[in-house]
This record gives structure tokens, sequence and C-alpha cells, in this order.
């Protein structure tokens, strides 16, 4: 087919300059969609991009923009003919979300009404958006199915990716034209393989994975682990990493959904098996050729025993599933860190 006669070819990627936005970004380009790429850099570099042109060989269009600033969106749709979205753009720390809750429900809620309603002035009907295990507060059940309940998130981040599911299925209530896909990442790591692009946290890390790198790089003197209390075989909590590289593949595969008139469509994507927080160390370790220091520390606010997927309606639905193993998220991950020691800088 003549790439112009596709209808969902061109598709702008909000928050692309970042960790799962890049990857994505090199999963589209390799795909031959045509990529614009909308971040306001406040959580990335725009080198990302370059490196992403750099391995994919391929060009794509950046706009430094901000979703809060409906003229340039505007200005950006009315120029670009987009055909379809990728929402990736969004503050994602939940510690800080709890002290900045005004910052957070306004750039998240607010930026994604902004794009929506950018989307219905040029009649742009296709959207994939960026949600979270999270969404499902403590899981009634394991694995967490979709149609496991939404539960009650502990925090202001969480919360906006609850109430922007909720949005996006009114507007596609209100019009069965929209498409709308929601994701529900489990816990994304690793990098891509090539070492180019990777995690790139300012300031300390939040999440297991970064913090564990940057303890071997010796950036960090040891790992906290929060909490060996719990009632699972090794007290720590258990989580589902998936690797980045394995989600961004199922955002090209959610577009294939989008092409069937899906409609409102929710997937987990996970790997479906669930990982100690003393298995991902000691996993890292074996990668790494060293022990790691941690200490035991008490539990974190907010943090869920276990979570893991059931992604077999992914599976089923987009014919996706995730292909890498633990050790390699580990491999990957380490393979970034040793060759950007201080990220994008
Ligand atoms: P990231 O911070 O690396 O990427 C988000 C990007 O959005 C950044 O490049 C940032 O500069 C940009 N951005 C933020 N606000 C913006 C605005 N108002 N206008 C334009 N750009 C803006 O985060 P990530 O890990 O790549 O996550 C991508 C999405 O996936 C986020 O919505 C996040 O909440 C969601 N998510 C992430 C995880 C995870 O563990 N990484 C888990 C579940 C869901
Ligand atoms: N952990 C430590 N030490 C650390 C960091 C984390 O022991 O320094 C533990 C946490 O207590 C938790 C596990 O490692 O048991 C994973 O923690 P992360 O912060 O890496 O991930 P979370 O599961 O807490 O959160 C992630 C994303 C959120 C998303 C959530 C959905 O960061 O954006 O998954 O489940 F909402």
């Amino acid at each position: 087919m003549n790439k112009k006669e596709d209808e969902f070819m061109k598709i702008l990627v909000t928050g692309g300059a970042g960790f799962i936005g890049s990857h994505t970004c090199v999963e589209l380009l390799n795909s031959e969609y045509d990529v614009v790429v909308v971040d306001n850099l406040s959580n990335s570099s725009e080198v990302s991009l370059d490196r992403v042109k750099e391995i994919t060989g391929k060009d794509l269009k950046f706009y430094k923009a901000d979703l809060l600033d409906c003229d340039t969106l505007d200005k950006i749709f009315l120029k670009e003919h987009i055909e379809t979205v990728i929402h990736f753009a969004g503050l994602k720390s939940v510690n800080e979300s709890v002290d900045k809750p005004l910052e957070y429900y306004n750039n998240n809620i607010t930026g994604t009404i902004n794009l929506c309603a950018c989307m219905k002035k040029y009649g742009v009907k296709n959207i994939i958006f960026s949600s979270s295990a999270t969404v499902y507060g403590e899981p009634a059940v394991l694995p967490i199915t979709e149609q496991c309940p939404k539960g009650t998130p502990t925090n202001p981040y969480g919360m906006t990716k609850w109430m922007i599911e909720e949005i996006l299925k009114d507007i596609q209530l209100s019009d069965n034209s929209w498409n709308v896909i929601i994701l529900r990442y489990f816990n994304p790591i690793g990098a891509h393989e090539s070492g180019l692009i990777g995690e790139d946290p300012k300031g300390i890390p939040n999440n297991l994975l970064p913090y564990i790198t940057q303890v071997a790089i010796g950036k960090r003197d040891y790992l906290n682990i929060y909490g060996n209390d719990y009632d699972t075989p090794d007290g720590t909590c258990i989580r589902d990493y998936i690797h980045v590289v394995d989600l961004a593949r199922g955002h090209v595969m959610a577009i294939n959904k989008l092409k069937e008139n899906c409609g409102f469509k929710i997937y987990n994507l996970g790997t479906g098996k669930g990982y100690s927080v003393m298995e991902v160390l000691h996993t890292f370790e074996k990668v790494c050729g060293r022990k790691l220091p941690y200490k035991i520390a008490g539990r974190r606010k907010g943090d869920v025993m276990a979570s893991y997927a059931d992604a077999s309606l992914a599976k089923k639905e987009l014919g996706w599933e995730a292909i890498y193993d633990l050790e390699k998220m580990c491999q990957d991950a380490w393979n970034w860190q040793k060759k950007n020691p201080s990220g994008y800088q």
C-alpha cells in the first residue's frame, strides 16, 4: 500500500523524548511510520531523539512544545495532518506527586484534555494512552486481568492515570468513531540493545532498576530495600518487570488494533511473571559480575505487596507478548548505564 494512503501512518508521539517514548519511536520508525514528537523536555533530552535517528537511520520531526500551550499545539495539528496519537507525555514521579498535586493534576489531566480537544478539532480520533498497573491499587486478584476492578491509587500521580482513563472512556462513549486504547504498563525496565537510549532519571532515582544501576556504577553507596517482611517467599515485594523494547512493540501492535476500528479497549502489558526485589538484585549481580551492597529499610508508603499481569488478552487481541526475560532486561540496563554513566549529559 502507498504509505500516504494509510490513514494511520502519521503518528504524533507526545512525550516521545522520554524513556518509553524514545524506544517506541524506534519501533515506529522501523515499522515505516512517520513520527512527529511533541515534548517539552521537562524530564528528557533531545539527545535521545538524535540517538533514535542513529539507531534507525531514519528521520523524525520534533517540536519542543508543552501540552499546556494550546496555541502551539493547534499550530502543530494544523501543519502536520496527524492521524494517530500515542500519548506518553506526563509527569511520573509518585513521591513528587504527593508534594506537588496541583502540578501533577494540571500537567497530566489538563495536558490530556488540551490534546483531546485539539484532536477533536482536527478530526483525529485514534489514541493510545500510557496508563499504569497503579490504577488497580491493591489488586483484588493475582495475576491481574483487565476485568479486575480499578482500585484506589495511593497518590496523585496514580489518580491522574485513573481519571484520564475515565475521561478517554467518556470521549469514546460520546462519539463512537473514536478509537481509544488504554495500555496499562506493569514495570518497564531495560534499554535498547545498542546502549544508545535508556532510562535517564533526574536526581535520585525512585525506581528499583535505575537505583540498582547507579549503585553498580558507583554513584550510590547501597540499595535500600523497602521492606522484607511482606507475605512473599523472601519477604520483598513482587512486580512484573517488562523490557521497554517489548513494551514499545506493544504500541505498534496496538496501532494495528486501532485500524480495526476497535472502539474502547484496555490491555495489560506485562510478562505475567512476578519477581521479588531480591530476585531482581541477584539477577543484576549475575549480569554485572559482582555483589552489590544493600540495606533493608522500612516499607515504602503506598507500595503494594505483589503486582503481576495476566497479559493473555493482549496476546489474543493484539498478537503481542513479551519475549525478553529478566536477565536480558538487566543486561541491557547495565549496558546503557556503562555506556552513559551520566545519562544523556
Ligand atoms: P518520561 O518522563 O521519561 O517521559 C515522559 C515525557 O513527557 C518526558 O520526555 C517529558 O519531558 C514529557 N512531558 C511531560 N509533561 C509534558 C507536557 N506537559 N508537555 C509535553 N511534554 C511533556 O517517562 P516514561 O517512563 O517514558 O513514561 C511515559 C509514560 O508512561 C508516562 O505517561 C508515564 O506516566 C507512563 N508510565 C510509566 C511507567 C514507568 O515505570 N516508567 C509505568 C507506567 C506508566
Ligand atoms: N524498591 C526498593 N528500593 C528502591 C526502589 C524500589 O526496594 O530504591 C522496591 C519498591 O519498594 C517496590 C519495587 O522495588 O517493591 C518496585 O518499585 P518501583 O518504584 O521500581 O516500581 P513501582 O512498582 O513502585 O512503581 C512503578 C512505576 C509507577 C507505576 C507503578 C505501577 O514507577 O509509575 O509501577 O505498578 F505507577
